[in-house]
C-alpha cells in the first residue's frame, strides 16, 4: 500500500454529552490528565510516521488551531522566568511548520460529511482518520498497529476494532468476520447499531481507520442517513463492493472519551501511569471510595 502521510481529526461535532462543559469550549480540548484529548490522538498518529495533520473544525473551535501554534508571549514569560522544563515540553509538542491544515465543516452534517470536508487536502492518496474521542493506551499506538499490519496490501482499507459484551452492541458499528490475513481479517459485513440478535459479531469500530480516497466520491453522492446526518458507515459499505475491507484486533485499551464514563475511566487510567501522579492518585482513589457506600 502507499504510504499513509496524512491523517484526518474531524472536531466539528457539538459534544452535546458534554454540555456544559462544551459550551463554549471544545470537546476536544478537554484534558485526560494534562493533555487535551487532540493532543493525545495527534501524538498517536505522529507515532504512526504521520506527516500532515488535518483538522476538521467547526463554530468555536478556533482554540485548537492555537494549540497547535506557538505561544509567543507565554514563552516569552517562561524564558524571563527561566522555566526551561516547561518551554522544552512545549517546544516537543508543537508540529512541524506547515505540517497542519484546517478546513472547516460549516454545519455539524455528521461524521461522513466532515471527512468528505477534507476532500482537496487529501487528494489522491490513503489517508488515516482518526477520531478524537476515543484513546487507545498501548505503547505502540492504535494507528502504528494499523499500518504495520496494513504493509503489503494494495487498495484496501482497514479499520480497528474491538470485542464488546453483546449488550452492549446495539449502541455501535459492528463488522462480520471472513477469513484471516496475517494479524488482519477480512470484514464482510458493517452494520451501525443492530439490534442484539441481527449483529453479525461482537467486534465494533473502534474510530481508527485507513481509507482509500475512493470514499470521497461516494460521501459526496450520498444522502443523509440515520439522525439526518452523513454517515461514515454508509459510505463504507457502499466502497466495500469495489474494495476489500479489514480489520484489525488491535493490542491496547480504548476508552470511549465522548461519554462521560469513558473520559474519567481515562483520565484515572493515564494518571495511574504517571510516575509524578500515580501514588497520590492511587491514596486518594482509595479514600473516595472507603468514604461511599
Ligand atoms: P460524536 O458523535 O462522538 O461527537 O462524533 P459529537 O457529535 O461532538 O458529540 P455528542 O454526541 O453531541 O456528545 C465523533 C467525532 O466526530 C466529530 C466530533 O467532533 C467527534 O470528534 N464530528 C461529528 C464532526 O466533526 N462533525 C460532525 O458533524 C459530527
Amino acid at each position: 500500500m502507499k504510504q499513509i502521510r496524512k491523517a484526518v481529526f474531524p472536531v466539528a461535532g457539538l459534544g452535546t454529552r458534554f454540555l456544559p462543559a462544551t459550551k463554549a469550549m471544545p470537546k476536544e480540548m478537554l484534558p485526560v490528565v494534562d493533555r487535551p484529548l487532540i493532543q493525545h490522538v495527534v501524538d498517536e498518529a505522529r507515532q504512526a510516521g504521520i506527516e500532515h495533520f488535518i483538522f476538521v473544525t467547526g463554530r468555536n473551535k478556533g482554540v485548537i488551531e492555537d494549540h497547535f501554534d506557538r505561544q509567543f508571549e507565554l514563552e516569552m514569560t517562561l524564558r524571563e522566568r527561566q522555566r526551561s522544563k516547561d518551554l522544552e515540553l512545549l517546544a516537543k509538542d508543537l508540529p512541524g511548520a506547515g505540517s497542519t491544515s484546517f478546513t472547516r465543516q460549516q454545519e455539524p452534517l455528521g461524521l461522513g460529511h466532515a471527512v468528505w470536508c477534507a476532500r482537496e487536502l487529501i487528494g489522491d492518496e490513503p489517508f488515516a482518520l482518526l477520531l478524537p474521542d476515543v484513546l487507545v493506551k498501548h505503547p505502540r499506538g492504535c494507528l502504528a498497529q494499523m499500518i504495520d499490519a496494513a504493509q503489503g496490501l494494495d487498495r484496501a482499507n482497514v479499520i480497528a476494532v474491538e470485542e464488546v459484551p453483546m449488550e452492549r452492541i446495539h449502541s455501535y458499528g459492528v463488522v462480520g468476520v471472513g477469513e484471516t490475513k496475517g494479524p488482519l481479517f477480512k470484514v464482510t459485513d458493517m452494520v451501525e447499531k443492530p439490534a442484539r440478535e441481527k449483529a453479525p459479531s461482537n467486534l465494533i469500530i473502534t474510530g481508527r481507520y485507513i481509507l482509500q480516497p475512493e470514499i470521497f466520491g461516494i460521501l459526496a453522492s450520498q444522502s443523509r442517513g440515520a439522525g439526518g446526518e452523513i454517515q461514515l458507515t454508509d459510505a463504507m459499505i457502499a466502497l466495500a463492493k469495489t474494495q476489500a475491507f479489514y480489520g484489525l484486533k488491535f493490542a491496547g485499551e480504548s476508552f470511549d472519551c465522548g461519554s462521560k464514563i469513558g473520559f474519567l475511566a481515562a483520565n484515572v487510567a493515564y494518571a495511574l501511569e504517571r510516575p509524578d501522579l500515580a501514588q497520590a492518585l492511587r491514596a486518594e482513589l482509595k479514600r473516595l471510595i472507603a468514604d461511599k457506600p
